[in-house]
């Protein structure tokens, strides 16, 4: 089933394997539970995350997993690699099917958000969504205000042909610049410095919307995300 949410019919023909017609009868006989309740309209939509019972069997009882991790360099943002360790070789054995939201490069580190909600995932990384993610970016020469303007002006990334989004620059130091993006285009950051010639040394995320990565974590490890987190996105 590709789609996080299924009509009550489809969902249990396709979980069982029967055919639909039979599955209005199971609803009749009252054999069907969502979220503990007694179900029978086949129109009830299901998602991901809505317990389904038939005869007392669960067909469907996951529980939403939202995780914060100190993403290291070297290491892929990916749940394979050929050559190189993933993030997700790093998660404890439960964690092992949660997928990414929003990627950092192998030579970035910082907060990565990781869940088994794709709906949640989609959500904070559609270009409609806008969620800030700020970057703390080490350069190899100095900046200068120039900067400023031309990151936000928006640049023009003729292989995709787009124009970023107003994205903000903040001079830290001779060296270092905190980054403010809007979305996430291939290599943006290291793309937009690349039109000053301005290799990017060290790329670290901080944050994700309203979401720090907690400075408690250290390279590589990674929390469950608190309730008043979640509800501040
Ligand atoms: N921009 C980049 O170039 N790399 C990242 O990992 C994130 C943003």
């Amino acid at each position: 089933m590709q789609s996080n949410k299924h009509r009550l019919d489809r969902f249990i023909s396709a979980t069982t394997t029967t055919n639909r017609k039979h599955v209005r009868l199971m609803l009749a006989q009252k054999r069907v539970l969502v979220n503990g309740s007694v179900a029978t309209d086949i129109n009830q939509i299901i998602g991901q995350f809505d317990k389904v019972e038939l005869d007392g069997l669960a067909l469907q009882d996951k529980q939403p997993i939202y995780l914060m991790m100190h993403k290291p360099v070297g290491v892929v943002s990916a749940t394979k690699d050929d050559q190189h360790k993933t993030v997700i070789d790093l998660l404890p054995p439960e964690y092992k099917g949660l997928h990414i939201t929003g990627r950092l490069d192998l030579n970035s580190s910082g907060l990565l958000l990781l869940t088994n909600d794709g709906e949640w995932s989609r959500e904070l990384t559609s270009p409609e969504s806008k969620v800030k993610k700020c970057y703390e970016v080490t350069l190899e020469n100095s900046l200068t205000t120039e900067y400023i303007s031309a990151f936000a002006a928006g640049m023009y990334f003729p292989f995709e042909d787009i124009t970023t989004r107003p994205a903000q620059l903040e001079i830290k130091s001779e060296f270092i610049a905190k980054v403010t993006l809007e979305e996430g285009r291939y290599h943006q950051i290291k793309r937009m410095f690349g039109r000053f010639r301005n290799p990017v040394v060290k790329l670290h995320r901080t944050s994700i919307g309203p979401i720090l990565l907690d400075k408690a974590l250290s390279t590589g490890e990674s929390r469950l995300l608190t309730k008043d987190e979640l509800d501040s996105l």
